[in-house]
């Protein structure tokens, strides 16, 4: 599908979840997060059927992202009801990992092909403060398992100060490249000023290529990460609330005011 500017669009991020089994420093605050109420959690049902009509209109990347993904009741049975879509080349998980050594087998059964796991550091110390309170050892494993059972191509993403010649990124480099993992660096970014995050080598951030479009967990359509826009799937119509997002997509981001990455899912 194209949009008002000439964009191509097959790109749909889902957000499953606001729940993290983490709580990295720079992504959610300790404590006191208000999160999104059950009841107006997307079904997967309802997930799958929103997905159909994306496909049908050329959507042919599908990514599942958090929160947490993993901590969301049975993920694989969406996994599974998704991956019977005919249409998407390409469906894959944005993950922290830490659930992947007992799910990626199942997960690679129910037709997940391939997962980007969150790792900024291989000090399993200062992961335990960075993440407050996860196990790196968790992550690894999950890593070789996920590796072993072939979903790949594995990517790590690096959440960097500034660049990739930080120490601790170097570290992860030097990891990830005796171990066969691509490797992703996203500059950390301000949540409150909402301000750009490049992504070193990615496709993130440049406007005018943008193919995306994403779904909260509440079934907000989102045309743009730096954007207040969130269309309501249900109240709206599901190919309504796509086609008003191709007419609305913004040209440029701006600032996101209401969001944090954990329930829009970065
Ligand atoms: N800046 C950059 N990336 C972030 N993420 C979460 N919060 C931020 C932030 N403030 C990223 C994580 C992970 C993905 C889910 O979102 O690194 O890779
Ligand atoms: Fe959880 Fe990912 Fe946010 Fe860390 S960055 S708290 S793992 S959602």
């Amino acid at each position: 599908m194209i949009d008002h500017t000439g964009r191509t669009i097959n790109y749909l991020r889902i957000s499953v979840t606001d729940r993290c089994n983490l709580r990295c420093t720079y992504c959610m605050p300790a404590q006191g997060i208000k999160l999104m109420d059950h009841a107006n959690i997307l079904t997967y049902q309802e997930i799958t059927e929103f997905t159909k009509i994306a496909v049908s209109k050329g959507v042919d990347k599908v990514r599942i992202t958090g929160g947490e993904p993993l901590v969301r009741k049975e993920i694989t049975t969406l996994i599974a009801m998704l991956s019977k879509i005919d249409g998407i080349k390409d469906l894959s998980m944005t993950t922290n990992g830490i659930l992947l050594e007992e799910l990626a087998l199942p997960l690679k059964n129910a037709g997940l092909m391939r997962v980007n796991v969150s790792l900024d550091t291989l000090d399993k110390d200062k992961y335990k403060e960075l993440t407050r309170g996860g196990d790196l050892g968790k992550v690894i494993r999950g890593l070789e398992k996920a590796s072993q059972v072939g979903l790949q191509p594995i990517k790590i993403n690096c959440v960097v100060e500034t660049n990739r010649y930080e120490p601790e990124a170097m570290e992860v480099t030097s990891f990830a490249n005796k171990m066969g993992y691509k490797i992703r660096f996203i500059q950390k970014m301000d949540l409150v000023k909402g301000t750009f995050g490049i992504v070193d080598g990615g496709s993130g951030g440049d406007c005018a290529k943008c193919n995306r479009l994403r779904l909260t967990p509440d079934g907000k359509l989102k045309p743009c990460l730096f954007s207040d826009i969130g269309i309501d799937i249900k109240t709206t119509g599901y190919k309504e609330a796509i086609e008003k997002a191709l007419e609305i997509k913004p040209t440029k981001g701006q600032c996101n005011h209401t969001g944090a990455f954990y329930n829009i899912g970065g």
